[in-house]
């Protein structure tokens, strides 16, 4: 039986998100990859616990994680149940609805019927009564964002989710579905974007419209996938996710691609006395709407590494100078 460490609270800092009640870790752990029921259990677990044991308090899941989708949560839902029970009121569970998961016309998008149907499944997989921050996953070309607003303004009013989060929205879509939910009064405080030293988008008008509105940012990736880190300097290990065949998101072209760049960002970190993953985090939260970064990792030793991130947030100047033109 798992028993939280002690000290669980003494290192990590917790930064408000927008202006809202709720603090979040300043870094968070995602259940996309290494969840699912192609993943050892006991690994799983053995990744939850270091990362509470850390003060890592939120855990970011989506309807469709898996593989095959759904099993993340469901998996989530017994370590929950076997291991986290007591400690429910210490954490920030999250999930997501809009990327495909049954088939005909309700299993994707914004309707709500989608959204409404989705969270209902996502709740009995996970065994909770409710979340504390539901996202809508992505933007509906085609069903008014108004319908989006109040499916997710249905659920906080039903019970089943504390706050309301959206992902992958462009700035302007931002602003958009704001705009209703002030309206609605949905206590929608948070965006969910991909963002890291090699995805800058969200620097041209999105951190602006969250700086405006007060929107807290939770960045996904933030190692791009694992290009930012140590993973890929010496070739492509099989079982990296690069390596591994199952996974499309990321290609070993795409490391082909990056690696110069990559290489000359690990000469920084090392003058910095930092792992480049260490250093791509510390970069990522020195953006001022970023409250937390969202990291997955496919062992311990990762969680561990990217931990130590927070020892060392500050950037000089010329540090800072010395990235950008590497990236940009
Ligand atoms: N809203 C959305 O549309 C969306 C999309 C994507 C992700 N997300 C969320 O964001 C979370 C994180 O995404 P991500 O997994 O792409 O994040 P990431 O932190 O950029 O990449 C994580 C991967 O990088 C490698 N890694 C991590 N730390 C390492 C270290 N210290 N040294 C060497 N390799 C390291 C591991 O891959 P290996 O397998 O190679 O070990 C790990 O699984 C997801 O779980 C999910 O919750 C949301």
């Amino acid at each position: 039986m798992y028993v939280a460490n002690k000290k669980r609270y003494e290192n990590m800092q917790y930064n408000r998100v927008g202006n809202s009640g709720l603090k979040l870790p300043a870094m968070s752990l995602g259940l996309w990859h290494n969840f699912g029921d192609v993943d050892r259990l006991q690994t799983q677990k053995d990744i939850l616990f270091c990362a509470f044991d850390h003060g890592i308090t939120h855990f970011d899941l989506a309807n469709n994680y898996g593989p095959p989708a759904g099993s993340a949560e469901k998996n989530f839902g017994r370590i929950l149940r076997e291991d986290f029970k007591s400690y429910r009121d210490e954490l920030i569970i999250s999930s997501k609805a809009g990327y495909y998961m049954w088939p005909g016309p309700y299993g994707e998008w914004g309707s709500k019927k989608n959204i409404v149907a989705s969270c209902d499944q996502s709740l009995k997989r996970m065994g909770l009564d409710y979340v504390d921050i539901f996202y809508h996953h992505r933007p509906d070309p085609e069903t008014p964002i108004e319908e989006t607003a109040q499916a997710l303004d249905l659920l906080v009013r039903q019970g089943k989710a504390l706050y309301i989060g959206v992902s992958n929205y462009s700035a302007e879509q931002t602003r958009e579905i704001t705009k209703v939910f002030k309206e609605l009064r949905t206590p929608f405080i948070i965006h969910q974007p991909r963002y890291n030293m090699m995805d800058r988008w969200i620097e041209d008008g999105l951190t602006d419209v969250l700086a405006q509105e007060h929107l807290g940012a939770i960045t996904f990736s933030p190692l791009a996938q694992g290009i930012l880190t140590d993973r890929y300097l010496n070739g492509i290990p099989e079982d990296s996710r690069a390596g591994r065949s199952s996974s499309p998101f990321l290609s070993p072209e795409k490391v082909d691609e990056t690696i110069d760049k990559v290489r000359k960002l690990n000469d920084i970190a090392k003058k910095r006395g930092q792992t480049l993953a260490e250093m791509a985090l510390a970069w990522n939260l020195q953006e001022p709407t970023v409250t937390s970064v969202l990291i997955g990792a496919s062992r311990v030793s990762q969680l561990e590494d990217n931990l130590k991130a927070l020892n060392n947030l500050d950037f000089s100047e010329e540090e800072l100078k010395e990235v950008d033109k590497i990236l940009l």
